[in-house]
């Protein structure tokens, strides 16, 4: 109906608004990437700008990938059927993963963006908040025993759609695939990552550290 296409359209340009980009540019005069990695994303901007610049990047793309997610609330109960229903959840995912779509290659800042770890966890917190819980749980145990944010995302992401098979055992197989799928993305937004892991030089975090650049 034109009611989903709007949404999904609208999914789109939420995922598209780039927020490392814009408060790179806006408060600090940069646009991160030209540093560190060159992702315009959440980590690169902790990397790059700090703390402050990094967290409210992090919370601006949970929160696309949230609120694009929950679109599904907008098309109109007689197309997605009641909100506990699969066909409902179907939506959501689609959603999500559009908006991840824009976060990947946004609209607004020439179809160069970020790897969408932040965007997706929104999606994940929207669809299935236990396993949001998983996701997070495992993306800090891994942080915390590595220092490596790429390892920790590809973990994580991982252990999104296992957690839904041996933890829930949902019956909504459309998470799984779904989850799969997500699995598939995050391991090819991270190709670059994933070579310097495996010659040992991908670039550890400093929680503690102002700036580097
Ligand atoms: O959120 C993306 C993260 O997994 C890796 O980012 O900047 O280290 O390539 P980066």
């Amino acid at each position: 109906s034109i009611y989903s296409i709007a949404a999904i359209f609208a999914a789109y340009l939420f995922g598209s608004v780039p927020s490392a980009v814009w408060i790179g540019q806006a408060f600090y005069g940069i646009d991160v990437r030209e540093y560190g990695s060159g992702n315009a994303g959440a980590t690169n901007t902790f990397r790059v700008l700090g703390t402050k610049a990094g967290i409210t990047v992090m919370v601006l793309d949970i929160l696309k990938g949230f609120t694009a997610t929950n679109l599904a609330y907008f098309i109109g109960l007689s197309i997605t059927g009641p909100h506990n229903s699969v066909q409902f959840v179907n939506y959501q995912l689609a959603l999500g993963i559009t908006a991840v779509m824009g976060h990947l290659f946004p609209i607004f800042a020439g179809f160069r963006g970020g790897k969408g770890i932040a965007t997706l966890f929104g999606m994940v917190l929207a669809v299935h908040f236990q396993a949001s819980v998983v996701c997070v749980s495992v993306f800090l145990t891994v942080l915390m025993l590595t220092r490596y944010v790429s390892l920790s995302s590809i973990i994580a992401g991982f252990s999104f759609p296992l957690s839904i098979i041996f933890i829930f055992h949902s019956p909504l197989r459309s998470i799984v695939l779904y989850g799969m799928c997500i699995c598939v993305l995050i391991l090819i937004t991270h190709q670059k990552n994933i070579e310097r892991l495996l010659k040992g030089k991908e670039s550890k975090i400093n929680m503690f550290k102002k700036k580097t650049a």
